[in-house]
């Protein structure tokens, strides 16, 4: 457990309002814009069941430290889906469809959550949250290109939450080594997890064509938008890899220098649904 995390986990409440926004609500970078609403509706079922399972392993929790960082992280993860739900909400008021593809994904969790133990849930949350730091950095050190031209409530969005997963990225992990602490059965379980995840960002690519008929097809497997080096590419494959190994820390890894940026400017008063993106702070 990294004893520090406890006081560093900030629960923030953010007024966000998405009333309007275009579904490709970044057109200078289209593609990245339909795979972050892709994480849209994918965290609304994802941090509905990390919740769930931590909150099922606190009764096995008897670190004090470790139960309080399990409880602020579900505060923080309940804080992001209830965002992402009025940013879905936002999108289905125009394609009224789309309530039917988020429906699909939460029962996606739903029936793993009933399929599989809590050790296994538990693995699934630690795993993934500990690659997020050096996934959602790369959207922080090029958030020009990824967020620069998109509308700023949705880029807000995205920026807050990830700024907040590289926050409590040691929190699921921590849970999962005092609860089940298994490395072996962390790393048997992973290709079942990443199946998981396939399937559910399957499942939302059949939702968007169906449900979006004015997606052009060609987005779907657009190249990604040039400009991003690809030795950033390389560091985030290297960071993935690198959260394999057993012994592996997420709080020793280092924090890309927006997420400082970005809890200063909280901490100052800021207003945070419009701290960046078209014709703001980009
Ligand atoms: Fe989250
Ligand atoms: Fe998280």
């Amino acid at each position: 457990m990294e004893g520090q995390q406890m006081q560093e986990l900030v629960i923030r409440k953010i007024p966000f309002d998405f009333d309007g926004v275009p579904f490709l609500w970044n057109p200078d970078n289209p593609r990245f814009a339909l795979d972050m609403n892709k994480v849209s509706f994918f965290a609304i079922g994802l941090e509905r069941y990390f919740c769930r399972a931590v909150q099922a392993a606190e009764p096995r929790i008897d670190d004090p430290q470790v139960l309080a960082i399990a409880r602020a992280f579900r505060e923080q993860e309940s804080l992001h889906s209830l965002a992402h739900r009025q940013h879905v909400r936002a999108l289905s008021a125009r394609y009224p469809g789309l309530r039917e593809t988020l429906e699909q994904l939460i029962a996606h969790f739903d029936a793993l959550y009933e399929a599989r133990s809590l050790d296994f849930h538990l693995a699934y949350a630690g795993g993934l949250e500990s690659i997020f730091t050096p996934v959602f950095r790369l959207f922080l050190d090029y958030r020009a290109i990824y967020f620069g031209g998109g509308d700023p409530r949705v880029a807000s969005l995205f920026l807050w939450h990830f700024c907040e997963e590289i926050e409590h990225r040691s929190a699921a992990l921590d849970v999962y080594n005092h609860v089940c602490g298994s490395y072996l059965f962390r790393l048997r379980n992973l290709p079942a997890i990443a199946r998981h995840v396939a399937q559910g960002l399957q499942l939302l690519d059949a939702g968007f064509k169906a449900h979006v008929p004015d997606v052009p097809a060609h987005l779907y497997s657009a190249p990604e938008k040039v400009g991003v080096p690809r030795g950033a590419h390389l560091a985030v494959l290297s960071g993935i890899l690198g959260a394999q190994l057993p012994g592996h820390r997420p709080a020793k890894q280092s924090v890309p220098e927006y997420f400082h940026e970005w809890t200063a400017r909280h901490a100052a008063g800021e207003d945070m649904t419009r701290v960046y993106g078209q014709g703001v702070g980009a």
